[in-house]
């Protein structure tokens, strides 16, 4: 079973989601790539793909979105999964997106590819990272910084897709 993990992260936080999804994915005898989306990727290679981005002002980060956008008839092909990285604070995720699940200009893309699941996982935002503008948005919003991320979620949502991939059920 080949698997590619394409991701686009502006700040390094999807990143280590991705590899921490590949680790646990390996250790169920899965192969996996870890893809920019900017790398050739030879899609007939893979069974299925985990395509991830962090979030800016509601959208995905334009290169990935313009991957999903020029090969929406490969994906469609293929068992998907989608996860947004992004929200920070204490307060549940539900609460935080609302029925917020993925970029909603690009819902037709989402029903081309008819995915397996579309998730969202909190971020992580670190202020000395951030240029100044963005430093200015987000303390000006009162936005919280800090790491957000929820690994237990990360991980049980990773062993779902293990599942399915080895039972060819999602349950
Ligand atoms: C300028 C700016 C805008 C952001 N806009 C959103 C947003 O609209 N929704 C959201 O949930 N998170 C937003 N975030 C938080 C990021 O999505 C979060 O930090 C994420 O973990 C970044 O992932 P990355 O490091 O892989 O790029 C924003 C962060 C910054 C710096």
């Amino acid at each position: 079973m080949n698997i590619a993990i394409v991701y686009e992260t502006k700040y390094g936080s999807t990143k280590e989601i991705a590899e921490r999804i590949k680790v646990d994915l390996e250790s169920n005898a899965i192969v996996v790539d870890l893809k920019k989306p900017t790398e050739t990727i030879c899609w007939e290679q893979y069974d299925a793909f985990i395509l991830g981005s962090g979030i800016y002002a509601g959208k995905w980060l334009p290169k990935i979105e313009k991957l999903i956008k020029s090969r929406t008839e490969e994906l469609s092909e293929k068992k998907v999964w989608f996860f947004s990285n992004g929200p920070t604070g204490d307060n549940p995720i539900e609460e935080t997106i609302k029925e917020w699940k993925f970029p909603a200009y690009m819902a037709s893309f989402l029903s081309a590819i008819k995915p397996q699941d579309v998730v969202v996982f909190k971020g992580k935002m670190e202020l000395e990272k951030m240029n100044f503008l963005e430093r200015f948005i987000i303390t000006k919003m009162k936005a919280p910084v800090g790491d957000f991320r929820n690994w237990e979620e990360i991980e049980s949502w990773t062993q779902k897709i293990t599942s399915t991939l080895q039972t060819g059920k999602n349950d």
